[in-house]
């Protein structure tokens, strides 16, 4: 196996929560990648404010000053290319990207949600769980696929719902897992532990039947 450490970039819309999990991760040496870039869709983002303090080269890109949403879409995937990074990680990147776009990035893209997927694709996730009278709820990391937040799940968190939670509460205890699970995630990537067979995710050589659930020790099928 090679020992130059894995490439990643982060695409990220708002303060960037999840991006400093991976940072602290990988100061912490749990994590070795290297961050090549960092970009997103404003530039107000706190995400980007995060990754200059790291030293992280960054992006802001405006879709307002591109024709369509196909020309942003893929102006970005080309300058993310350029960066360098092998892999490409949305870590509360609220846009949807174009699928010719993507194409060169299938398999090599993730993507954290606030819901146990398949159910509440799209937003307003923990709102939905609670109105559904779910028993629990979760966040989940999919390959990102041209469908919205349909991609094949490769690993998810859960958490029991609380009497006392409203969607603001919910959120809140729902971050913590987020920000063990995305880094665990990215860790096996990295490291080729979980790959990409073209269609589905496979764990150690083996397909995932079903995703894989963090635990107090990490993730495990
Ligand atoms: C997270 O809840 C993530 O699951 C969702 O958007 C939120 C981003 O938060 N996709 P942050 O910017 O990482 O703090």
């Amino acid at each position: 196996m090679s020992t130059t450490p894995a490439k990643v970039a982060v695409l990220a819309s708002g303060r960037g929560s999840n991006l400093a999990a991976l940072l602290e991760a990988r100061t912490r040496g749990e994590l070795p990648v290297e961050f090549v870039l960092v970009g997103s869709d404003k530039a107000g983002a706190g995400a980007l404010r995060l990754a200059e303090a790291a030293n992280i080269p960054t992006l802001a890109l405006d879709p307002r000053s591109h024709a369509d949403r196909r020309a942003f879409d893929q102006e970005l995937l080309r300058r993310v290319a350029a960066s360098g990074a092998d892999w490409l990680v949305l870590a509360g990147f609220m846009r949807v990207l174009d699928g010719a776009a993507l194409k060169p990035w299938i398999g090599r893209i993730i993507n954290i949600h606030p819901s146990l997927l398949p159910k509440y694709r799209g937003l307003h996730t923990h709102r939905r769980a609670l109105e559904a009278g779910d028993a629990e709820h979760g966040a989940s990391v999919h390959f990102v696929t041209a469908e919205l937040d349909g991609g094949p799940v490769i690993a998810q968190a859960y958490l029991p719902i609380e009497a006392g939670d409203d969607e603001d509460r919910l959120a809140q205890r729902l971050l913590p897992l987020e920000h063990r699970l995305l880094p665990a995630v990215l860790g096996l990537l990295a490291s080729g532990r979980l790959q990409w067979d073209g269609r589905a995710a496979r764990f150690d050589g083996r397909p995932l039947a079903a995703p894989l659930r963090l635990g107090d020790d990490g993730l495990r099928p």
